[in-house]
């Protein structure tokens, strides 16, 4: 990498320094209205980290809710769910991990994820392009300019089938090429909030 490309790049990153910008929150506390938040604000999932390589794209199906319990049955888990299509270069990132983000972004930043959710980052350094600021926490990636950050864990992942679809109309519209998505249910480990200026 040249130089100065290098401590642009440098520059620009930060490392959990941008946890001072948010605040940690109980998933149990987050107030969110899912359908809005996926079906018309859209958000950013990244996956990957500073060392490996990340990449990041815009999502609009999602659910967020709770699955399974662990050591005790009052102990529902936090979960959120996306459903990611085969051909998604974000994809090698959420298998080789097993964990993903979800970024939920404030209004001016809609290009950004028209961005993320249009070109491929096989092809080059959209998420640069679309003016985000990567921070890299442990072994995974949010953005800078996020209003509201889930750290997800991956618990179950599967492709979904046809045979699954009692609606088939929903397959012949979604899926022509029979390209089911994948479904990842990832337990909610951290949610990160802006803080208020
Ligand atoms: C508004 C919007 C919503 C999208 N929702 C999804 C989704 O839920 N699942 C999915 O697999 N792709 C979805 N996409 C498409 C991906 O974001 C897009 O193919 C992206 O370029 C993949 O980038 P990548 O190859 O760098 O991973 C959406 C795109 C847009 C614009």
């Amino acid at each position: 990498m040249k130089e100065d490309t290098k401590q642009q790049t440098m520059k620009d990153r930060y490392r959990n320094g941008g946890m001072n910008m948010f605040e940690q929150l109980d998933s149990k506390d987050l107030q969110i209205k899912p359908v809005e938040m996926f079906g018309s604000d859209w958000m950013a999932l990244t996956a990957g980290n500073e060392e490996e390589g990340y990449n990041a794209m815009t999502i609009a199906w999602g659910q967020i809710g709770t699955l399974w319990e662990r050591e005790t049955h009052a102990n529902r888990l936090p979960v959120a769910t996306c459903f990611v299509r085969p051909s998604r270069y974000t994809k090698t990132f959420i298998d080789r991990e097993k964990s993903f983000t979800l970024c939920l972004l404030p209004k001016e930043h809609k290009k950004a994820l028209g961005i993320l959710g249009s070109r491929s980052g096989r092809d080059g350094n959209k998420i640069a392009e679309a003016g985000l600021t990567p921070v890299f926490d442990g072994k995974m990636t949010y953005f800078k300019e996020s209003e509201l950050v889930l750290f997800c864990h991956v618990l179950y992942h599967a492709p979904l089938l046809e045979e699954g679809f009692t609606d088939r109309d929903l397959v012949d519209f979604n899926y022509p090429k029979r390209d089911f998505h994948t479904m990842y249910v990832g337990e909610i480990v951290k949610a990160y909030r802006k803080k208020a200026d």
